[in-house]
């Protein structure tokens, strides 16, 4: 037996390791390197032919035989197996799927979704998949964008938290760590902006708003070592992000001292030439994509041939190529690959993959994500219930009640997880979506955890909508497939006249109503935010019988909802909320649980308040339309609970403070009200002048309290001066001296916060 090359001697020092190895390979090993392509039409090819370096959308078999595939190839490089795990094992049959993002931001709980993703990454891991797309630090601005529900909502503040939280969890114990995967910033940076909420349009945005607002929580995660990074669809000012120099190299490897793996989006090269229009051909976008210091290049499997057009031209040199080669193979040495390719565990797999402590931790999330927008007192219903020993309210001793459990939401099991799970659309092989009997829905959550003696009864109510073939033609110029075009469901008076029938016979009507993934995601912004199809009508006549109505939302993103739900006896809204979303639901409406949930992101009155975000820039003529308020129907902060808390005594300890130093304050929160609390007091800082115009106020810090029926607890804030920033005209981020106002409260909303005032000296 020969001696192994030295690339496969795990004693050697890395670097040693990936010059070997990348002497011994030829320039279309290199190329192919570099290449992340869609293993869903086979992966022969793929190893074979363009010696892909990374695979994503590999159903469970393909994940296999790529492995094997792999080791038969001349340098046997192992394969970076990558997929959007980005609630959950997405696509994984029978893997635990947790709230969207936005349902986790609801939680404001940075531990909650560490232990989420943590989670995630062992289920993950377990099945020969190294790289999680997740998590996405998108800043939401434009509520008619259809990815709204992948983002943590619009403050940048709290993305910064939950999505350092979110990348600790996926990447554990560090790169050797046999449970973590790769975690992914996206969309960097600004892929948010759209113009009307089109989706990848061009993001009108000055580097002075980028580095105001878009890039802290992307600077945030690339200081504690996320690993890889993903560049958005989009251009700014002319440019496509995936040569972005400036962003790139500039700003990330520059300023920021990143050492990670970037990665473009779904054939950001290729659009470059069909789409974008900024290269006449492959080759020219291939050495444009390399020279910007790109590592993988998703889905453009033409950057195989284009790349080495452009070395053969002289365009591009190939030690160009060597140096995004060179940073995969030391991630993938730094990964163990080479010594255990961390192919499926089925072992593994069966002890941990839909376990009972993820499920266990999946409702918790889902609790903790449903936020309770208004309630009249209806709620929770008949009073106080407790759980008797099989997790059934009990009675309220008042005598046996009827709840109509109604609308298109209340018992559609795939509709509830929302994109990226199951049969969302982006993997073929789980064309019926995730087990039945793994999710409950609402209507499952009232049968299963109402008291034994109440009647349950069920009726759809209303349909939402239907689809039609694109009329531009099934397929994009680049082979994707069109979505397919939403026609909203057609008037069914039948529909509505049984739930109608259900409502009058009983003593509560809970109404669950919201969208459906063809509304939702990629390339399905939407025009409208108004409930689709028939809902609007079901809720109208619901509301009409007079009984009380509850009316839960579970949508993607925020909608604009009709007054029959905003005047409604309560309402609540569930960002997706995973599997056990509907117990969850249930639980809550019942008094099960307590409603801890906080908007991360605004609801507007009326799509056309677009952006409603809270942290606008200070300065325009007056504060309305004339035909409307531009404030939100709900706001970023706000949420009940079944009870209420007093904020009373804000103080600023010294209120004069230097530059370097923490400015302290107390507060004081009580409990008014009868019910156990989770409150979220939330703390904002208002710089009063500034250089530059500003946001108003800019959320800060947050601390979660318990407080039981009475109690009162004081809250000592402690904000570090050094947050009170702002960005300058010259794009950099400083502290102002002079005198700023601290504003603390349950919410954004201005009436709700007590002020205080502190001055930062010069
Ligand atoms: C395109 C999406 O924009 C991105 O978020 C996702 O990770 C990739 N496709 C891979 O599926």
């Amino acid at each position: 037996m020969g001696l192994l090359p030295p690339y496969l001697d795990p004693a050697l020092p890395v670097a040693d390791r990936v010059a070997d190895l990348l002497g011994r390979m030829t320039l279309p090993e290199k190329v192919g390197q570099m290449l992340q392509l869609n293993a869903e039409e086979g992966v022969r090819h793929l190893v074979e032919d363009l010696h892909a370096g990374s695979i994503l959308h590999a159903s469970p078999a393909r994940v296999r035989e790529a492995a094997a595939l792999t080791e038969r190839t001349r340098l046997r490089v192992p394969l970076l197996v990558a997929e959007d795990c980005i609630h959950g094992h997405s696509f994984w049959e029978g893997a635990t799927i947790y709230p969207t993002q936005l349902g986790m931001a609801a939680t404001w709980d940075a531990e909650l979704v560490e232990r989420i993703a943590r989670a995630t990454a062992v289920e993950v891991a377990a099945t020969g998949v190294h790289w999680t797309f997740s998590p996405v630090l998108c800043i939401t601005r434009d509520l008619r964008w259809g990815r709204v529900g992948e983002t943590f909502g619009e403050d940048p503040h709290l993305i910064g938290e939950l999505a350092s939280a979110m990348v600790r969890g996926y990447q554990g114990d560090g790169l050797g760590d046999p449970t973590a995967i790769l975690a992914c910033a996206k969309h960097f940076a600004g892929y948010s902006e759209t113009q009307g909420g089109r989706d990848a349009s061009e993001a009108d945005i000055s580097r002075r708003k980028l580095r105001s607002w878009f890039l802290p929580p992307f600077e945030r995660v690339a200081r504690e070592g996320c690993r890889t990074f993903m560049l958005g669809y989009q251009s700014m000012d002319g440019v496509p992000i995936t040569v972005n120099d400036w962003l790139l190299s500039d700003v990330l490897r520059g300023e920021w001292g990143y050492t990670g793996t970037l990665v473009t989006d779904w054939d950001n090269v290729g659009r470059m030439v069909w789409e974008q229009k900024v290269y006449a051909d492959t080759a020219q976008a291939s050495a444009a994509a390399v020279r910007a210091g790109n590592d993988m290049v998703m889905t453009t499997a033409s950057f195989f041939e284009g790349a080495q057009e452009a070395v053969a031209q002289g365009a591009l040199a190939e030690s160009e190529i060597d140096a995004a080669v060179r940073r995969i193979l030391t991630l993938k040495f730094e990964l163990g690959l080479f010594e255990d390719p961390r192919h499926p565990d089925e072992a593994r797999q069966a002890a941990v993959i839909g376990s009972a402590g993820h499920a266990r931790l999946n409702l918790e999330a889902a609790r903790r994500s449903l936020v309770l927008l208004t309630n009249d007192g209806t709620l929770p219903l008949a009073g106080g219930l407790v759980a008797d020993g099989d997790g059934r309210a009990r009675g309220t001793g008042e005598g046996p009640r009827t709840v109509a459990v109604v609308g298109p939401n209340a018992d559609d099991p795939q509709t509830q997880l929302g994109d990226w799970a199951g049969a969302s659309g982006q993997a073929d092989w789980l064309p019926d979506g995730q087990p039945r009997a793994m999710i409950r829905t609402v209507l499952d959550g009232f049968r299963e955890h109402a008291p034994a003696d109440w009647t349950v009864s069920y009726a759809r109510g209303a349909r939402i909508l239907d689809v039609g073939p694109d009329p531009e033609g099934p397929y994009f110029p680049d082979g994707q497939p069109r979505p397919e075009v939403v026609v909203p469901a057609a008037a069914d008076p039948a529909l509505i006249g049984e739930a109608v029938t259900a409502a009058r016979d009983a003593d509560y009507v809970v109404a669950v109503v919201g969208d459906r993934i063809e509304l939702i995601g990629e390339g399905r912004s939407t025009a409208t935010l108004e409930l689709v199809g028939d809902q609007v009508a079901l809720l109208d006549a619901l509301a009409a019988t007079g009984k009380p109505l509850i009316v839960v939302v579970i949508s993607s993103k925020p909608l604009v909802l009709p007054p029959s739900a905003l005047g409604a006896a309560a309402l609540v809204h569930a960002a997706n909320p995973g599997m056990l979303g509907g117990r969850a639901v249930a639980e809550l409406l019942l008094g099960l649980v307590e409603p801890t949930g906080r908007l991360p992101v605004s609801f507007a009155r009326h799509a056309g308040q677009q952006p409603t975000y809270y942290n606008q820039v200070r300065g325009q003529h007056g504060a309305r339309y004339a035909d409307l308020t531009q404030s939100p129907a709900f706001a970023f902060g706000e949420g009940l609970s079944y009870s209420t808390v007093a904020y009373s005594g804000l103080d600023v300890l010294a209120s004069v403070v230097g530059p370097t130093g923490t400015v302290r304050a107390r507060v004081t929160v009580r409990n008014t009200g009868a019910r156990p609390v989770l409150e979220t007091v939330q703390v904002y800082v208002s710089d009063t002048v500034t250089s530059v115009t500003w946001a108003e106020k800019e959320l800060k810090a947050y601390e979660q309290v318990r407080l039981a029926p009475g109690e009162s607890r004081e809250v000592l804030i402690e904000l570090p001066v050094a947050a009170c920033t702002l960005v300058d005209a010259g794009g950099r981020r400083v502290v102002e001296p002079g005198r700023f106002e601290l504003l603390v409260g349950p919410s954004s909303r201005e009436e709700s916060l007590l002020r205080a005032e502190f001055t930062v000296k010069g």
